[in-house]
Order: structure tokens, then C-alpha cells, then sequence
């Protein structure tokens, strides 16, 4: 699989890579046999890079990935998130605060020194203020991290994250979410930060695999945070209203197969399509399962989408999507 360099850190990454939040259990239950199972398959996979949070399973993602760096010595970059353990109010981003949290994930994960900490989607008041970036560099300048990155909500987050220096930003794209092209990918390439893609499948919609009748666990996010009870509904299939997604879904699964490389699945193409947008670092589908880790690497080696997927993705994202998505992320 492609490696490509990750923005100011410097460290090369696979251009897919794997979201852990599934494996917290915080999206129904998974067993750290499985869990372990995603990790060693994505890796034997081509996999390099790891996404998790301090939050996912109260540390348990983190720990989950620290046994398996422990015991299979795997050269993987991990990047781990901070900031939702308290209120996300301006005055938590504080020094202390970030040691403690830092503190925390270096003993899940068993390492001296984090490789990338990203501030989870911090109010934008804290992104930017530059006293939040002060900060983290005494992070680095303390040996506590390598580098630091923020995970943003909207795209004003993440250019303001861009103009202070981050190293990394992490950013809902995929194909109901078009806005990140507009501005955010080509001012991350012109400052050379990294850009991680998060929720590339819409939190699974588009696999095209959901109908009326899927019932998600009680506490999968799919069914408690529809409406955007807990967080961010943007983080829930993508913000997008689930009759919707379905409907727009279909239409990009008949597309996929239209278009897409052969023998491709709808969401192959999916992840294709974003790792294939300029300025996309990395593309970080999660999985909850071996075949899906799998398949979702392998979309890192699919060839160039064809002018007629593209266009047909702008075609459904015009059609559905952009009134609700566009002006709100
Ligand atoms: N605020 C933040 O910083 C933030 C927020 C959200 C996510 N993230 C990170 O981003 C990662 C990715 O986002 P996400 O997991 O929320 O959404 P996603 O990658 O869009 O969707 C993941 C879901 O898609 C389905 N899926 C995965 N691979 C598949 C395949 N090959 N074929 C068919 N279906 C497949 C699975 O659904 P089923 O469970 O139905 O099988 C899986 O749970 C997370 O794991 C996390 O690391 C960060």
C-alpha cells in the first residue's frame, strides 16, 4: 500500500489506515480477541496507521492497541485524541489538563513519547487561540509527544488549525460530505499539514448494506445519537438524516458497480475516493470485523476512479446533500 509523509511529523503512513473508536466497544460489543484480530489483519494488510481517543471505551481502544504494539513489535504510527474526558469548554484546554490526559495515554499505549495527539473537536474559541498551541509544544519540548494535531467538526475549525501550525487535521470527507475540497485540502497542501480522514463511509451507510429494517445495538452511536443527543451529529452517518442517507446511498452503490474498478464493493470505492482526493494524507475507516479490515485496506491499491464516478458522486451529493451538509460542516 502506498505510504505518504504526515504532514509535519514527518513519519510515512499507509494512505488507508484504521479507526479504533469500534474497537472501545462504544458501537456494541466487540471482544479484545476481535479486536486484536482487526489490528493484526490490518497490518498484515499494509496498514501503518492507527486512530484512537483517550474516550473510546474510557482507554480501552488505547490499551487494546498497546498490547498489540507490545507483543507484536508492529512499526505503526499511532495517533490518539485528548480533551473529551471534561466539559469541552475553552477552560479545560489547560497545560495541566493536557499533561494528565498525555499522562494517561502513554501508560494505555506503553510508550515513553505519544506520536501524534490530536485536541478532540476542541470549541473553536480554543483552536484558535494560540495559547493552545503554546501549550502543546511544551508537550513536545517535554518529550510527552512527538507532535500534535487537532480533530475539527467544521471546516473554519480546520483552517484555523491549519493557519496555527498543526502538524495534523483530522476532518469528516467522503462522498455525502464534499466540503473539506473547497478550502481545507488545498490550504493544507499549500502549509504541507497532514490531513486524516475520518467517518469515510458515513458511519457504514455508504456500504449500501442499511435498509428501513436495520436495528443498530442500544449503545451503537447509530441509535442513540441520531438527532445528535450526545455530540455532534455530524458524526453520525455523517449528519445526514438516515431516510436520506439510505436513498443517496443506493444511488452511490448503483454507481459504484456502474463505475467503480471491477469487483469492487460500494464501499471499496467509497475509501478509494477519498484516499484519491488531493491533499488526503490518510483515510481512516473503522472495522468491525477481520473482512472488513481487510477489504478496507485493499481499497488503498484500487486504480485511478473513472471521470464518471466523479461526476456521479457530485451528481448525488448536489441532489441530496447539499442544501442540509453543505452550509452547516
Ligand atoms: N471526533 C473524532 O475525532 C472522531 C469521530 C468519529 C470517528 N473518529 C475516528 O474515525 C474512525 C472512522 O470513522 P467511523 O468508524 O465513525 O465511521 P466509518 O469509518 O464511516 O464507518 C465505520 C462502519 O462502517 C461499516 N464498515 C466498515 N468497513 C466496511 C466494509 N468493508 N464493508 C461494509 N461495511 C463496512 C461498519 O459498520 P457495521 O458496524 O454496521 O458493520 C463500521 O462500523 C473511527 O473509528 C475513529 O477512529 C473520530
Amino acid at each position: 500500500m502506498d505510504q505518504r509523509t504526515l504532514g509535519s511529523t514527518g513519519k510515512d503512513v499507509s494512505v488507508v489506515g484504521l479507526g479504533t473508536w469500534q474497537l472501545g466497544a462504544d458501537w456494541g460489543e466487540v471482544s479484545e480477541a476481535d479486536a486484536q484480530a482487526v489490528l493484526e489483519a490490518s497490518v498484515a494488510s499494509g496498514v501503518t496507521f492507527f486512530d484512537t481517543a483517550d474516550v473510546y471505551g474510557d482507554g480501552r481502544s488505547e490499551q487494546i492497541i498497546g498490547e498489540y504494539l507490545r507483543t507484536s513489535g508492529a512499526p505503526v504510527t499511532v495517533a490518539t485524541k485528548m480533551g473529551r474526558r471534561l466539559d469541552q469548554v475553552p477552560q479545560n484546554y489547560t497545560l495541566a489538563n493536557f499533561r494528565s490526559w498525555t499522562d494517561r495515554s502513554r501508560r494505555n499505549l506503553g510508550v515513553d513519547t505519544l506520536d501524534l495527539v490530536q485536541l478532540h473537536c476542541p470549541p473553536s474559541a480554543t483552536v484558535a487561540d494560540e495559547a493552545t498551541y503554546d501549550a502543546l509544544r511544551t508537550l513536545v519540548d517535554d518529550g510527552a509527544i512527538a507532535a500534535y494535531g487537532v480533530s475539527v467538526e467544521t471546516c473554519d475549525q480546520a483552517l484555523a488549525a491549519i493557519e496555527h501550525g498543526a502538524a495534523s487535521v483530522q476532518i469528516i470527507l467522503n462522498a455525502f460530505r464534499l466540503k473539506p475540497l473547497d478550502e481545507v485540502l488545498p490550504a493544507a497542501l499549500a502549509k504541507g499539514v497532514g490531513i486524516i480522514v475520518r467517518v469515510p463511509l458515513a458511519s457504514g451507510l455508504l456500504s449500501g448494506r442499511y435498509s428501513n429494517e436495520t436495528v443498530f445495538a442500544y449503545n451503537d452511536h447509530r441509535s442513540y445519537n441520531r438527532r445528535g443527543e450526545a455530540f455532534d451529529v455530524g458524526e453520525t452517518f455523517s449528519g445526514v438524516d438516515y431516510e436520506t442517507g439510505l436513498q443517496a446511498a443506493k444511488e452511490f452503490a448503483a454507481l459504484a458497480t456502474e463505475h467503480g474498478p471491477d469487483g469492487a464493493t460500494p464501499a471499496q470505492v467509497a475509501i478509494a475516493w477519498v484516499a484519491q482526493q488531493p491533499g488526503v494524507t490518510t483515510v481512516i475507516p473503522g472495522a468491525r470485523n477481520v473482512d472488513q479490515a481487510r477489504a478496507n485496506a485493499a481499497a488503498g491499491a484500487l486504480p485511478a476512479l473513472s471521470e464518471d464516478l466523479l461526476a456521479g458522486v457530485q451528481r448525488i451529493y448536489d441532489d441530496h446533500l447539499r442544501a442540509a451538509i453543505h452550509p452547516r460542516w
